[in-house]
């Protein structure tokens, strides 16, 4: 094997679930969405800026000895819309899949409308509609409400 530079750079992992092709920047966003830094004890890695062939810059998450589900990792889509999924077993890429955007988001946006149920303390779960998804376009089912742009500024 060819010792390049990215590959000194970036660790393979054993096994695990590795996220690449994030747009620069989002790499922390993308553990919100996933929500997983506080709930899980596996060793992640957040690699932010790497340089890559196609897109320039990159981040990168690495989140070992887990393998994460496509309806957990869709949602990623919301602020990285060209992230693709890997599956490591035993060093090898087994699996490997774009993410997609789902058509409803539950309980990981924030309402911008101060008045909307979702934001009072009924025990309610915020809930979005995809209506467009390039450029992203969500609905709130309570109010109506949409957000077109800053997504990551809703994240809960
Ligand atoms: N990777 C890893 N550990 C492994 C194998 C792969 O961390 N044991 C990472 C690679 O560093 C890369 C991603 O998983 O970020 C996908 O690996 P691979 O398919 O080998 O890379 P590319 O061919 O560059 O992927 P793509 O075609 O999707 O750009
Ligand atoms: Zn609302």
């Amino acid at each position: 094997m060819i010792l390049t530079e990215m590959m000194m750079k970036v660790t393979p992992i054993k096994n695990g679930t590795v996220i690449d092709h994030i747009s620069a920047g989002q790499a922390l966003n993308v553990l919100k969405i996933l929500g997983i830094y506080h709930t899980t004890d596996a060793t992640i890695s957040v690699l932010m800026n790497v340089t890559s062939r196609n897109l320039g810059k990159k981040d990168i998450v690495k989140v070992e000895m887990r393998e994460l589900e496509v309806g957990e990792v869709n949602k990623i889509a919301l602020i990285a819309p060209g992230a693709t999924i890997n599956i490591i077993r035993d060093y090898e890429v087994a699996e490997k899949y774009a993410v997609d955007m789902p058509d409803l988001i539950v309980g990981v946006m924030r309402c911008p409308n101060h008045n909307c149920i979702s934001n009072t303390d009924e025990p309610i779960k915020s809930q979005f509609l995809v209506k467009n998804k390039n450029p992203v376009v969500l609905r709130c089912l309570y109010c109506e409400q949409t957000i077109t742009e800053n997504i990551a500024d809703y994240l809960i």
